[in-house]
């Protein structure tokens, strides 16, 4: 069942679906990425691919340099190790060379510009392909709306005042609007409800039809694993586990760790006893 898991941080050949060996380079290929903040050592050496038109997620615990590997990569961060994208390394390019490359970052924080209105927030997203020279940098916009129909309706409102699902979605419809080729991003899931997870994922979903592949760094692993093709599990900055999504789902470690289904749960508190717990 998991055949195909690899407990090593080793680059992996990526397996085609009828067993054949791909091999397509890889849209990001990322070996042996440390970094550090000072002293602390954050990533040690991580290694992990995203092929064109897919979804890879990186799972692991608060603390583990999830945030760390996205900002490494989006080059926020300074990092040691090789980053490339569709085969040219980035190592030498600073962020506004990365984005210029299509990749994209949406931030745990979002970063959006709150006493600006959505449609502008929005407008600023095409700014990339505007300095590009591309002669309709905003043509995304329809298609953003489309996407994310509630943007939509409240595109003449303050960004500060959405709610936080409505800001998750208008930062990843801002990034969208560059038209990247590599979208990353850092737990969108965070603080919102289930139905807005899974809306905001669905849209993930039907970016790999549109040419936009995603890193999706997430603590929420269920959520996670069931969109994405791959998978790679991060603890205290190495990759521990990897393989493909629905194997990582099934797998032990996984399940004990990060689904919060443990094989060995505890039997259900009677209601008497927890009437108890409540009254000490
Ligand atoms: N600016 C910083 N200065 C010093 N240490 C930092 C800094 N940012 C992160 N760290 C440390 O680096 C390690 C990895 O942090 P990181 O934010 O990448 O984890 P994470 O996996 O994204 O966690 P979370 O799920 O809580 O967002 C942690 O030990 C953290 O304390
Ligand atoms: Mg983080």
């Amino acid at each position: 069942m998991n055949a195909m898991l690899n407990r090593v941080d080793a680059p992996a050949p990526a397996e085609a679906i009828d067993g054949a060996v791909d091999t397509t380079p890889p849209l990001l290929d990322v070996t042996g990425l440390c970094a550090s903040y000072g002293k602390v050592d954050a990533l040690l050496g991580a290694t992990l691919r995203v092929k064109a038109g897919s979804i890879v997620t990186v799972i692991g615990p608060n603390g583990a340099g999830k945030s760390t590997l996205l900002n490494a990569l989006m080059g926020v961060l300074k990092a040691r190790g090789e980053i490339r994208l569709d085969g040219e390394s980035l190592m030498r390019r600073d962020v506004v060379g990365r984005v210029m490359r299509g990749m994209a970052l949406v931030p745990e924080k979002r970063e959006l510009f709150s006493d600006m209105t959505v449609a502008d927030n929005l407008r600023l997203g095409g700014f990339r392909r505007y300095r590009a020279g591309e002669p309709q940098p905003l043509d995304q916009l329809d298609w953003v709306y489309h996407l994310f129909p509630r943007l939509e309706e409240r595109a003449r409102q303050l960004a500060g005042t959405l709610s936080g699902g409505e800001r998750q979605m208008l930062a990843v419809g801002r990034a969208l609007m560059g038209k990247p080729r590599l979208l990353m991003l850092d737990e969108p899931s965070l603080g919102l409800a289930p139905r807005i997870v899974q809306e905001v994922l669905d849209v993930v979903a039907t970016l790999r039809g549109h040419g936009v592949s995603t890193l999706l760094v997430e603590q929420n692993a269920r959520a996670a694993l069931r969109v994405a093709d791959y998978g790679y599990v991060l603890e205290n900055g190495c990759v521990v586990l990897q393989g493909p999504a629905s194997d990582l789902e099934s797998h032990p470690k996984v399940v004990d760790a990060y689904l919060g289904l443990a094989r060995h749960a505890p039997e259900p508190v009677p209601h008497s006893s927890l009437v108890q717990e409540a009254a000490r």
